[in-house]
């Protein structure tokens, strides 16, 4: 088994792993360490069924059902994110955002397979939230620190529904929830559990106030931050094929599908996971 690194700051291929129903306790450690590291780990041509993709999600944690987007039948914890040849609406997840941060628990981790992927386009992009964290202007860094950030389900929720026209998955997700809207806190900085790095937690879908702040002040603040996190320095563009696992920390990454394959068809698999006796992101305060 070995890592590739795919840019300075985040992502690695995995080559010499096959993914089957029984993971050895070599391959877990080897998985574990390497998401610690990487923070986004790919693994190239799996072809997993929907039962070993939530067998890996088991290695990682605790699967987690996302209650926007639940999957259908024998696999609730199991999203299946579509969309079809002649949809011409957003994409599920086409914004920078890490998933479910407006939860009391949002998600640890994310496994996303490639079922059915578009001749080109439907890329999706990461960042480092530890890249963006250390060359963050000391300014910015100070006033984050010690801080608390507040987040809330926007597309989900009444306050701020987006536009119906606008809104992907239509019919698979749960939306007008007026419960999205209720504003949660976590810290604005966290720290890995394993390699002590420091990353913010923060992500434009979401957060939406800084504590200490009125919405306009944290408005200002935080499309500064945003504008940093995403310099091309701390992203990693992700070309899938057909059969490929891709793993996240959520807690450290953003993400972005794209949404430039109108009139091809795109069908990804996701399982989240979340850590056995978590608090969520308050665990991971500096
Ligand atoms: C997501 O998990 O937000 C969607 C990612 C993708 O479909 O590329």
């Amino acid at each position: 088994m070995q890592c590739h690194p795919i840019t300075g700051f985040l992502g690695a291929e995995i080559s010499g792993l096959k993914i089957s129903d029984k993971i050895s306790e070599k391959q877990t450690s080897f998985l574990k360490n390497a998401l610690s590291k990487y923070l986004v780990i790919v693994l190239p041509d799996q072809f997993l069924t929907a039962e070993q993709q939530r067998g890996l999600a088991d290695v990682f944690g605790a699967p987690a059902i996302n209650p926007y987007a639940r999957g259908r039948g024998e696999y609730p914890e199991m999203t299946i994110i579509v969309k079809e040849v002649g949809d011409t609406t957003g994409v599920f997840g086409g914004g920078w955002h890490t998933d479910l941060s407006f939860l009391d628990l949002p998600p640890r981790g994310s496994i996303l397979s490639a079922i059915e992927v578009p001749p080109y386009g439907g890329d999706t992009m990461y960042l480092s939230q530890q890249a963006a964290w250390s060359s963050l202007p000391k300014p910015l860094a100070q006033l984050l620190e010690g801080r608390k950030v507040s987040h809330v389900g926007k597309p989900y929720g009444v306050r701020w529904a987006p536009p119906v026209e606008e809104q992907s998955m239509k019919g698979s997700t749960t939306r007008n929830d007026p419960d999205a809207d209720r504003e949660r806190w976590h810290p604005a900085v966290l720290k890995h559990p394993i390699t002590k790095k420091k990353g913010l937690y923060i992500n434009p879908t979401y957060a939406h106030r800084i504590e200490g702040f009125d919405e306009d002040k944290s408005t200002t603040i935080l499309q500064m931050i945003y504008d940093h996190c995403a310099l091309p320095e701390h992203c990693l563009r992700l070309r899938w094929r057909n059969g490929m696992v891709v793993i996240w920390d959520n807690y450290f990454t953003q993400h972005y599908a794209i949404n430039d394959y109108h009139g091809f068809r795109r069908e990804m698999r996701r399982v989240a996971y979340q850590n056995f006796n978590s608090k969520g992101p308050i665990d991971f305060q500096t």
